[in-house]
């Protein structure tokens, strides 16, 4: 069987990443979350205090680093020049200037190249903002994942408990909330649903039925 690609964008929070971790593995494929080649980015800026409104900044930033990502047990861990950031870039901090740096159109190009690659010839699970519409617009699947942003946070906060991250509720709900409206308003390749795109409403299914949801539609295009 010929392996696809299957794109899976959608909100901040939604259970891309722990959903599209499953796919992966049930069909053998690699998995790829875009949204830590972002976070690393905004690491690097942030610790090397560069201005993170400007673009032409960030794409120079970009130019001296290297980010890699590998597939591990756990699904992936990244690499920013070589150093392992698989948690670092978990912090609120980063959490709270990625969208900005991501904005960024200097920033975008490079990163969708380099998705590009890492997804070129094999049977990928990738997970972002813009995969359907932008970084992989031929995927044999595409989904729009969401759930209502009450949930999204609630699950956030699930997770950040057992980083030992205890950001409280309402503060989670409202960064979500801005990290969504900053993403789905910007100018280059914004948050958006593929018109090709599946959408899949998680609010009221367990990780197991979405990700099963996910198979049963990927099944029918092997
Ligand atoms: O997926 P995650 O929430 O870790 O993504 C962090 C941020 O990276 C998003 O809020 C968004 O600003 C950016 N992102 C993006 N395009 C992607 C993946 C993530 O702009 N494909």
């Amino acid at each position: 069987m010929k392996p696809i690609q299957i794109a899976i964008d959608g909100p901040a929070a939604a259970g891309k990443s722990t959903i599209a971790k499953i796919v992966a593995e049930k069909l053998g494929y690699v998995y790829i979350d875009t949204g830590a080649m972002y976070r690393a980015i905004t690491l690097k800026a942030l610790t090397e205090k560069i201005n993170l409104a400007s673009n032409e900044e960030a794409g120079k930033l970009l130019q001296k680093t290297e980010i890699d990502l590998q597939p591990s047990e756990d699904g992936q861990l990244v690499f920013l020049d070589k150093k392992d950031v698989t948690e670092a870039i978990r912090s609120q901090h980063v959490t709270k200037a990625v969208s900005q740096m991501a904005a960024h159109e200097l920033v975008r190009l490079r990163m969708v190249e380099l998705q590009q690659q890492l997804a070129e010839g094999r049977g990928v699970v990738m997970d972002g903002r813009d995969i359907g519409t932008h970084v992989l617009p031929s995927a044999a699947l595409k989904v729009f994942m969401s759930a209502s942003v009450e949930e999204r946070a609630r699950r956030r906060f699930e997770e950040n408990k057992n980083r030992d991250i205890l950001t409280p509720l309402e503060e989670l709900q409202a960064e979500i909330a801005m990290r969504d409206k900053m993403d789905s308003e910007r100018k280059v390749a914004p948050l958006r649903k593929a018109e090709d795109a599946i959408f899949l409403d998680t609010t009221n299914l367990t990780i197991d039925q979405a990700a099963g949801e996910i198979l049963k539609l990927a099944e029918e295009r092997l």
